[in-house]
């Protein structure tokens, strides 16, 4: 075992640091995860052995210094930092703190979003805005009062509460940086070939620190407010609640995603579900912050050297981790596109263990600059594929060169290409192997027709053997044929033949997909299958009948129809065709059209958005019903929605978009009366409303 007063000296030096890198630099060097990491471990290992503890520990810390940029600014009230809960024990355990701190009462628990951004007090003096300033260390912190007079968000001047004008109100918030802005930044910076922002809190702090508060209004902020710090004179609190209540009328934004539970169970329950959610929302979050609703009670629980005891962070699994990049390899796809990604020490980001990272194409490995032997910063965000971020410039050894993208097709060996203007290197050759071997692993895939125990690995082979060219050939192929193979039994070949067969029975839009169309996905797939149902209808259609589809458009219709006329392509499909797979029923194209005759169409050109369970159906049946009465049942709420039908288990998303847009929303107890006549619902919900 290490000693623990050397370690703790080690860690000491290592949080001191990255602090400073993080909070005065806005440089940090490590993601969140691994920083909180080492900060863990130094808390603990103080807790454990006292006797090496200093009343000044890194550990304690807040925030950074102030820099010397900006005017120091002393905090009337400082601004604490947060606990923070790594999982639902964790949580558990903070609530059994609190409920022995309040003698045994277990309080009302408010839980609002963690923004991810970073905190920020605004002074309003005679209701206006004449100071803002930055945490720093908690006490003191930055002036960056001409900065925050850019961000839309922030009132120069509060709107007059009923209860009059308090002389000092102090509203502390998060600003941050939304997705969709810090998306459009990155798309101007990479245009420009500038090193990418490399996340939306970075951006925002860094944004911030601007000397010119043009620059900083350049990268349109937001912000949400979350508390009170320093009032004088103006109304009395007596939860938090109303204190928010007190921040949206004086003109404030106050998230609307806050809920209150009488039960721990039950917030962990809620952190869970936004965990899962996480990325539904316009901006960032990181966890879930758990607060005492009662003023009084927050007084009773107090604070510790470095946070509140009244309140905690429940924080979600990183999204960032570092690694060691290992390698740069490229993979050549089924359009032949050479694609570099990286191969990493595998590490554990995004609820999975990551050993590989996409790197897009060579302009990106360009601009990250990351090269063999980088420390890179990896991220996966829920189902986003993981992605390098960019190397830890501070870490890199010495001697290391950039990479340089291959001349040549790693399978093939014929020269890549890159014509003028593209992002894309290609490999054209009209026999690579690569490409070949993915035309038919993507024919098999999930997505597509599905045929399990049809890998890249297996494809290889049967490819390897001369036994498929491409996946019209997979028909054919026997038992004796298969059991010839490398490491391939009895059982297997027969399992595989057999989900080869079964393959033939999948639904049009399946078979659509795996053809592998350019910008023909799973998506648009469904509906070409659902409006025209079969493949020979498909092909008659023009570019513009196929593009009015609901979820087509011109890009799609276009290559679809280019590639159905086809000549080599018709070849292709007479044999698909011949081997029996389906096309689809031409007898469904009029069942389908007869039974939306004998339905009255109440619904002919709305959308209905529905959301949570919907009683006596299932989603299909529910979306089935509205589409049978001329209707569309699209995923999201738009301007254009008719209604949105909540049931069980609603996503807050959606209801927000309805509630901004002045959507009808119905309770799907009345999503029969809805389907029957849809204005006399609507006209009842909107009546409601206003009464
Ligand atoms: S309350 C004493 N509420 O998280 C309580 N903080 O890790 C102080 N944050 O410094 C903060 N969203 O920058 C609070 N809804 C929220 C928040 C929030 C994000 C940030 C804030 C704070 C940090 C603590």
């Amino acid at each position: 075992m290490t000693d623990p007063e050397a370690r703790i000296a080690e860690l000491r030096a290592e949080v001191a640091h990255h602090n400073h890198l993080y909070h005065e630099l806005d440089a940090p060097e490590l993601p969140d995860a691994d920083f909180d990491a080492l900060a863990r471990e130094l808390r603990a290992l103080e807790a454990e052995f006292p006797e090496y503890a200093v009343p000044d520990s890194p550990a304690l810390a807040v925030g950074g210094a102030a820099s010397t940029a900006f005017a120091p600014v002393t905090h009337a009230v400082p601004m604490t930092s947060l606990d923070n809960a790594m999982d639902a024990d964790e949580l558990r355990a903070w609530a059994d703190r609190v409920v022995r701190g309040l003698g045994g009462r277990t309080p009302t628990f408010v839980c609002e979003l963690k923004i991810d951004g970073l905190a920020m007090s605004l002074r309003y003096e005679g209701g206006e805005l004449v100071q803002a300033a930055t945490r720093g260390d908690g006490r003191v912190g930055e002036n960056v009062t001409a900065n925050v007079r850019t961000i839309a968000d922030i009132p120069h001047r509060l709107t007059a509460p009923a209860t009059g004008m308090p002389d000092v109100v102090e509203v502390r918030g998060e600003v941050y940086m939304s997705t969709a802005v810090f998306e459009a930044l990155n798309d101007e910076y990479a245009a420009a070939g500038e090193r990418p922002l490399v996340n939306p809190r970075n951006a925002a702090a860094g944004s911030l620190r601007q000397k010119d508060p043009e620059a900083t209004a350049r990268r349109r902020l937001s912000f949400w407010a979350y508390q009170l710090g320093d009032v004088v004179g103006g109304p009395e609190f007596t939860t938090h609640h109303e204190t928010l209540e007190f921040i949206g009328a004086i003109g404030f934004p106050v998230n609307p995603e806050i809920r209150s539970f009488e039960s721990i169970d039950d917030v962990a329950a809620f952190c869970l579900d936004r965990q899962e959610h996480r990325h539904a929302l316009a901006y960032e979050i990181d966890g879930v912050v758990v607060k005492v609703d009662d003023l009084a009670q927050r007084e009773e629980l107090g604070y510790t050297s470095r946070a509140p005891r009244w309140a905690i962070a429940y924080k979600f699994p990183p999204e960032e981790r570092t690694t060691l990049l290992r390698d740069i390899q490229v993979s050549v796809g089924r359009t032949g596109r050479a694609t570099p990604f990286a191969v990493l020490e595998p590490v554990f980001v995004g609820g999975s263990t990551v050993a590989m990272a996409t790197l897009h194409n060579q302009d990106q490995v360009a601009i990250k600059d990351v090269r063999l032997g980088d420390t890179v910063i990896v991220r996966k965000a829920g189902d986003v594929i993981p992605e390098v971020v960019g190397p830890v410039l501070s870490l890199r050894p010495d001697g290391v060169e950039p990479w340089t993208f291959p001349t040549e097709c790693p399978a093939c060996g014929n020269p890549l290409v890159r014509p003028e203007g593209e992002a894309d290197t290609r490999c054209v050759a009209p026999d690579c192997p690569a490409q070949r071997d993915q035309k038919v692993a993507y024919w098999a895939s999930r997505g597509a027709m599905d045929i399990e125990g049809l890998g890249e690995q297996m494809v290889e082979k049967l490819t390897a053997a001369g036994l498929v060219r491409d996946p019209a050939d997979l028909y054919s192929l026997t038992v004796e044929q298969l059991v010839e193979l490398e490491r391939v039994g009895e059982t297997s070949a027969a399992n595989l033949v057999a989900e080869i067969d079964r393959s033939r029975q999948q639904p049009l839009w399946r078979l659509l997909t795996a053809l592998g169309v350019r910008h023909l996905g799973p998506a648009a797939s469904q509906a070409l299958a659902t409006e025209f149902h079969t493949l020979d209808a498909i092909r008659e259609k023009s570019i513009d009948e196929l593009a009015a589809v609901e979820g087509v458009g011109t890009v799609i219709a276009t290559t679809v129809h280019e590639w159905l006329q086809l000549e080599a392509n018709q070849a292709y499909l007479e044999r698909l065709r011949d081997a029996g797979l389906n096309f689809g029923d031409p007898e469904a194209a009029k069942a389908a059209a007869e039974a939306r005759a004998a339905v009255p169409q109440t619904l002919e050109g709305r959308a209905v958005v529905v959301t949570g369970a919907v009683p006596g159906h299932t989603r299909e049946s529910a979306e089935e019903a509205i589409v049978l009465r001329g209707g569309k049942s699209p995923g999201s709420v738009s301007k254009k929605t008719y209604a949105l039908v909540v049931g069980e288990g609603a996503g807050a998303s959606k209801l927000t978009k309805a509630e901004a847009n002045g959507t009808p929303i119905v309770s799907a107890e009345r999503f029969d009366d809805l389907l029957a006549d849809p204005d006399a619902v609507v006209a009842e919900v909107a009546a409601a409303g206003e009464g």
